[in-house]
């Protein structure tokens, strides 16, 4: 496996294996790998000849007030990750690298990004879209890698390859759980235990709101009410949004539709988290 830190060498590693008429998989990540970061490895492991995981804590996609300096870094453990998954290169740049002093272009979707962590995060998908772009531009893959954690970040990402005729297959990848049912995340380290605990509420809440759609729920409020009751009862938690909107437009609805995203954002202390729930007509079945 092979550590790449520049842009010219990721360009022609790429290049030799394009013309040995390889596949080549990307996963994005920012690094602080966990199991999540590893079924998205191990599924383009499974459909791609090449993978490539870029570790890169992009600055363009954090607010002021956010957390990128205290965002966790330790390549030397995400290598041996990456290792363990069979990757062929890691593709690790450097800010400077990815952005020089000239550097004022940028890549923005008008109106997936309007909504849930759009809303709250001003600057972020502007952020996501531009690194994301330049990955593939760089990485040139035919398949990349993204989980459903971050819904609005796959819908944009797949809008955006859609609009700009972008030369890639997106693949989406199931929300990885611990066994207590938070979802996976790379904030999660930032909990103390009583946190930890806290954080439940997330998944419970989801869990609560994929009953009651089981059940035959389809009023959009009724729904996001009994899920911010859940949320409301437990006092570490303070909620960002929790909204319910189309799966692909990210708009708000009154009533579900064919496919809809339940999505929320919850402050536990001062760590911001999300999780959701995708539903899809057919699920009626
Ligand atoms: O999902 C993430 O970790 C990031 O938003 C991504 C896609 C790697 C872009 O920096």
């Amino acid at each position: 496996m092979e550590l790449i830190e520049t842009v010219v060498r990721a360009k022609e590693v790429v290049a030799q294996w394009r013309e040995e008429g390889l596949t080549i998989g990307l996963v994005p990540t920012m690094g602080a790998l966990h199991e999540g970061h590893e079924s998205l490895m191990e599924t383009a492991r499974a459909q791609c000849d090449r993978v490539v995981v870029s570790v890169f804590v992009n600055p363009l996609q954090f607010g002021p007030n956010e957390d990128y300096d205290a965002y966790p870094r330790d390549i030397a453990r995400d290598a041996s990750i990456c290792e363990s998954h069979g990757v062929d290169a890691i593709f690790h740049p450097s800010v400077e690298e990815m952005y020089g002093p000239l550097f004022h272009t940028f890549v923005v979707e008008e109106v997936l990004t309007d909504t849930l962590c759009g809303a709250s995060r001003p600057v972020h998908f502007r952020g996501v879209c531009t690194v994301v772009t330049k990955l593939f531009n760089i990485v040139q893959p035919h398949k990349a890698f993204f989980g459903q954690k971050d819904a609005q970040q796959l819908a944009i990402i797949k809008r955006m390859v859609a609009d700009l005729n972008m030369n890639v297959s997106i693949v989406g990848c199931p929300i990885v759980r611990e066994a207590d049912g938070l979802a996976k995340s790379s904030r999660n380290s930032y909990l103390s235990p009583e946190e930890r605990q806290a954080a439940l509420v997330l998944s419970q809440a989801v869990a609560q709101g994929q009953e009651a759609v089981r059940a035959g729920e389809r009023d959009a409020a009724r729904l996001r009410q009994a899920m911010v009751a859940c949320i409301e009862a437990e006092p570490l938690a303070s909620i960002d949004y929790v909204e319910v909107v189309d799966g692909q437009t990210m708009q708000p609805v009154d009533t579900l539709g064919s496919s809809v995203l339940v999505a929320m954002a919850v402050f536990i202390g001062s760590t911001r988290l999300i999780d959701n729930f995708l539903w899809e007509e057919s699920e009626e079945a």
